[in-house]
């Protein structure tokens, strides 16, 4: 069989993995597809820059929409990233022209996922997104594949390295958030404008895609709830260890009674769980299915040459003619995501709060939490060393409760403080059990 001509657009951190992986791996790859993969053809933002790649005899493209085009290719790998242009026109383009497309671009499969899987399965084409959650970890292929039989509850995950390695760092050195952020960056872990990923966007762009996979609806990133990990103190991490905790930055879906649930957050999760032993820039998902023990998935949530390995897994699917619908089914048969409202969420909550340490104090929290039905598991309080109890100056309170919604909590802490009895803003984290 002739073998399978691919154009790749990018040539950055995974672009350049992937020529150097297909240039490596070429015999084994052909042995395993029953065809060999060669590209043909590139295209990058500048033609000059010096690369650390052979491209001799690979025609360079003038730009990404000219290679989709191409007659020269039969597969179109993008790697440019971003879900605008020139990323969604080349993408188009090339599924519109029958090519079948590989793609690493969370940010364009989570707000355009649908438009591109509707034109691939209108032109017959592949469109296949492995490396675009977790890089190296199949979890795509799990959600859509290995699961295709299991009616899924939930799924949830440490989908950004980035925050795991902070929060990792925080809790075994008892560092604050902006010490670990500062050394993420300086070893390259973080970008000079972390924002995308430390207040939890990337991680929403990725849950959006696996909540479609595993619910069969259309990817809504806009019904994805977020917050990020800045306002995580090292006291926190102290009393979740305390507790028999660690927090974790999850993006967890799950289907409840009103719909489904995404979310975006700190979250405490039992030590014991498999997600607490996933440290540093580690990613890992967990998959709750009917019938089957909770199945969890860890590996390298990103660089060049683990995010290459899923791609050319994707490509070598492609050399092979196995398609799949993008999302697991037609996009006709995916159902519109309802959004279950946030605050009915159901679970536990550990609050931190900064008392004033007067007569009283603890019974009128308790009073707010009771009038709002919440039940206390434990509550703490800590007095600073040295420090003189009764003379009024702000002492942490800590309170896990049992399972409660979160209008609930809302409520209860705004008639706290309105009752004066705390400085500062409570500190919320959820809970989530396995
Ligand atoms: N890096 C990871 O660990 C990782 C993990 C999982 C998924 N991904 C995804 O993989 C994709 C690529 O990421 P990356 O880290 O390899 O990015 P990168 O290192 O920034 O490389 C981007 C490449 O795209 C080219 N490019 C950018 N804009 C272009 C344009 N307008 N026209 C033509 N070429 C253009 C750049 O050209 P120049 O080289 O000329 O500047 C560069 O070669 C993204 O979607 C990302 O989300 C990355």
């Amino acid at each position: 069989m002739a073998p399978l001509k691919v154009g790749i657009a990018g040539l950055g951190t995974v672009g350049a993995e992937v020529v150097r992986l297909i240039e490596n791996e070429g015999k084994a790859l052909s042995a395993r597809c029953g065809r060999g993969v060669r590209v043909v053809a590139v295209t990058a933002r500048s033609k000059a820059k010096k690369r650390a790649l052979d491209l001799n005899g690979v025609t360079w493209a003038k730009d990404p929409v000219a290679l989709a085009a191409s007659g020269d290719i039969d597969c179109f790998v993008e790697l440019m990233g971003g879900a605008g242009e020139p990323a969604l026109s080349a993408v188009e383009t090339a599924l519109k022209a029958g090519k079948s497309v590989v793609t690493a671009n969370k940010a364009l499969i989570a707000k355009h996922g649908i438009r591109l899987a509707q034109a691939a399965e209108k032109h017959g084409s592949a469109l296949n997104f492995e490396a675009a959650v977790g890089a190296a970890i199949p979890v795509i292929k799990t959600l859509r594949e290995g699961l295709a039989a299991t009616a899924i509850d939930r799924v949830y995950g440490i989908l950004n390295g980035t925050c795991n390695y902070i929060l990792t760092r925080m809790e075994q050195e008892g560092l604050s958030f902006a010490e670990c952020l500062k050394d993420a960056q300086r070893l390259g872990y973080a970008e000079a404008n972390p924002s995308f990923d430390v207040d939890g966007h990337d991680t929403a762009q990725k849950l959006a895609i696996l909540a479609s996979l595993a619910f069969g609806t259309k990817v809504a990133q806009s019904a994805v709830y977020v917050e990020g990990i800045s306002s995580i103190a090292p006291e926190d991490l102290r009393a979740a260890s305390d507790l028999g905790y660690r927090v974790k930055l999850l993006g967890v879906a799950v289907k409840t009674a009103k719909g489904i649930e995404q979310r975006v957050h700190p979250t405490m999760v039992p030590k014991s769980s498999s997600i607490a032993q996933v440290m540093g820039v580690t990613n890992a998902v967990t998959i709750d299915g009917a019938g089957i023990p909770p199945l969890t998935l860890v590996g390298p949530g990103a660089g060049g040459a683990a995010t290459a390995s899923a791609v050319l897994a994707d490509i070598a699917d492609v050399a092979r003619g196995v398609r799949a619908n993008p999302f697991g089914r037609p996009v006709e048969r995916l159902r519109a995501t309802v959004k279950a409202p946030m605050e009915r969420h159901e679970g536990g909550y550990y609050i931190r709060l900064m008392a004033r340490d007067l007569a009283g104090t603890a019974a009128t929290i308790a009073k707010r939490l009771a009038e709002q039905k919440i039940s206390i598991e434990s509550i703490v309080q800590r007095h600073a060393n040295g420090a003189e109890a009764g003379k009024g100056s702000p002492v942490p309170v800590l309170l896990i409760t049992y399972a409660t919604h979160e209008d609930a909590v809302h409520r209860a802490l705004a008639a706290v403080q309105r009752d004066k009895v705390i400085s500062g803003r409570p500190q919320v984290i959820r809970i989530e059990k396995n």
